[in-house]
């Protein structure tokens, strides 16, 4: 494994990788970009070209290639060595997929699924027509490799069994069931919608029923004997609460737009990317799950829902409001107009699809006009936005937003704001939610918030441990004073840090100083910054212990303190 990752690194460079998804600007021998992690207005994001590693002052995040691409792309370790392995046109050997083979197994069954199905449809001029008809092109068909289970109780089965798949791995993959004394196909007179995983292996099907007789008479009644769709269940592959549909597809569009667009189904996914939103995923078929969220939160904090404006589409998307809130995404939601999903909104009219993106309400505006349009009495609607708009308030970390919400609300009941912030401290946060969690601990590893203190030490010590690594030399710094080598040596001894630490304190260091000619006047004007904090410190402590003094009553004390705070305060003025 080593060597293939040590090939993949000596044939990619880390500027080229990185800079193929965002823009580089030169720093120095380093260069700096905008986080494509976090939000931001300055460039904190450094490239080392020379020690082929990243990292980001803002939020923390740092690494080599492969960290960057699994990041970035929303993939595994292994996913991350796939992608930058075809990139260097290395070769990852099998044995190198570590003890998966099982696994490998259930992928390569479920790749012969997926072509199966592919090639089926083909021939299936009617399910052609009738997707035709719902305003499928060809090439998206194409691009989510849609197809079709053949009728006939095992057609998929029997291919499976000539290509030499055991019943145990079909069974596994969850496209055969076990009967008493056969087994039988799944899926069967089926559309098959492939479902992926982040890294685009088909992981499970979700299968609509197609009959020309349903059809006719749209929408098609789904029987008891006839669910409309029928899903892969969860198997070793297939983890419903984890995998989201097109989430493959949509990755890079989600990062690039900066927003993600949710829907319902496979046919809504489909239409919303060939309508040009390629930043769209799919729940397909199941309850909206923090896992989910995660997933699409790694790339973008902004989610627009457009869920059916039915009820049951409503409370769906409260179910992963809650969540979605708490996570720290901004959540739009974009009421559908009423008997239409997205599918059929954009094969109705393109135009209003893109609308309704941009006209996407945030979700607590949506509560609130949601609620204003039953027309209840001014009292009960006061209340009601208490019981029922308030708690997605409660939730949201961004505190300058919450203030807008407030401000919001307030002005849409016609009362002031301060009956509102006091409803808003007593409204109980749902369990498993916290007030006061950063925004950004769900995913980002903030970085320990420095004191001015702290923040000199930190640049010292970071100076002084790159001079030291550095081949050139100390730069002069051993000729620097003792009574700066005094402030070294008590820095040096004051942090305990790790290697991995140490090379960030490094990095910092070369970013910040690398183009510094004077490195040694710089050591030493931050040492005197340095110097003049202990010295505040001192001067707050001593104050304190003056007034202790002075409220027991003991004269000489106060007398000895008061000349302490004289001689630091002078001291503090000399070093201006
Ligand atoms: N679904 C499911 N199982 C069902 C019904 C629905 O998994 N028995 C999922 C499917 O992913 C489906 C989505 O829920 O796409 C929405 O269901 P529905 O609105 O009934 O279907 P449509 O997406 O409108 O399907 P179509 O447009 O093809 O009729
Ligand atoms: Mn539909």
């Amino acid at each position: 494994m080593s060597s293939t990752i040590e090939q993949i690194k000596e044939r990619l460079d880390i500027a080229d990788i990185v800079g193929s998804y965002i823009k580089l600007d030169s720093a120095g021998s380093n260069l700096k970009a905008r986080c494509p992690f976090h939000n931001e207005k300055t460039p904190s994001f450094f490239v080392s070209p020379s020690r082929q590693t990243y990292h980001c002052f803002g939020c923390d995040r740092g690494g080599d290639i492969l960290s960057f691409v699994q990041e970035i792309e929303g993939v595994d370790f292994m996913g991350a060595l796939q992608i930058l392995a075809d990139q260097a046109g290395v070769e990852i050997k099998k044995e190198h997929q570590g003890s998966k083979s099982n696994k490998d197994n259930l992928f390569a069954v479920m790749e012969d699924a997926v072509s199966f199905f592919e090639k089926n449809l083909k021939s299936q001029k009617e399910v052609i027509a009738y997707l035709k008809k719902r305003g499928l092109t060809g090439e998206t068909a194409k691009m989510f490799r849609v197809g079709y289970s053949l009728s006939g109780w095992s057609s998929l089965y029997d291919f499976l069994k000539d290509k030499d798949y055991s019943d145990a791995s079909m069974e596994k993959a969850g496209l055969i069931i076990k009967g008493d004394k056969r087994c039988y196909d799944r899926f069967r007179n089926r559309i098959m919608f492939p479902i992926a995983d982040v890294s685009g292996r088909v992981v499970g099907f979700s299968g609509r029923i197609f009959s020309t007789e349903n059809e006719k008479t749209a929408p098609p009644q789904a029987t008891r004997a006839q669910a409309k769709y029928v899903n892969s269940p969860e198997t070793e592959l297939y983890n419903k609460s984890r995998v989201l549909y097109g989430f493959d597809k949509a990755k890079m569009a989600i990062r690039k737009n900066g927003f993600c667009i949710l829907v319902e189904g496979q046919m809504d996914l489909l239409m919303s990317h060939q309508a040009g939103f390629a930043n769209t995923v799919a729940v397909s078929g199941t309850a909206l799950t923090e896992d989910h969220l995660k997933l699409i939160k790694r790339l973008t904090d902004n989610l627009i829902i457009a869920f059916d404006a039915d009820d049951a589409g409503i409370s769906a998307s409260k179910r992963g409001v809650d969540s979605a809130l708490s996570l720290g995404l901004d959540v739009k939601i974009t009421p559908l107009p009423k008997g239409l999903d997205p599918a059929d909104l954009i094969l109705k009219d393109k135009e209003a699809w893109t609308t309704q993106i941009k006209e996407a309400q945030h979700i607590i505006d949506f509560y609130i006009n949601t609620l204003a349009e039953k027309e209840l009495p001014q009292r009960e609607f006061r209340v009601k936005v208490g019981e029922s708009v308030l708690p997605y308030v409660a939730i949201l970390k961004n505190k300058i937003n919450q203030a807008h919400f407030v401000t919001e609300i307030a002005r849409k009941l016609g009362i002031s704001e301060e009956p509102i912030w006091e409803e808003l401290k007593n409204t109980p946060i749902k369990a498993g939610q916290t007030k006061d969690k950063p925004v950004e601990e769900n995913n980002i590893k903030k970085a320990i918030p420095f004191s001015r203190k702290e923040m000199l030490e930190r640049k010292i010590l970071g100076i002084v441990l790159w001079q030291e690594e550095s081949d050139d030399g100390i730069l002069g710094i051993e000729e620097v004073e003792d009574k700066h080598k005094k402030i070294i040596k008590y820095v040096k001894s004051k942090y305990e840090i790790d290697d991995e630490e140490r090379k960030k304190c490094i990095f910092e260091a070369e970013v910040y100083y690398d183009d510094t000619e004077k490195i040694k006047e710089e050591l030493i004007s931050l040492i005197a910054f340095l110097e003049g904090e202990i010295l505040k410190e001192e001067f707050t402590e001593t104050m304190n212990r003056l007034r202790i003094a002075e409220n027991k009553g003991e004269a000489d004390e106060v007398a000895k303190l008061l000349k302490q705070c004289q001689e630091i305060s002078k001291k503090i003025n000399s070093l201006k």
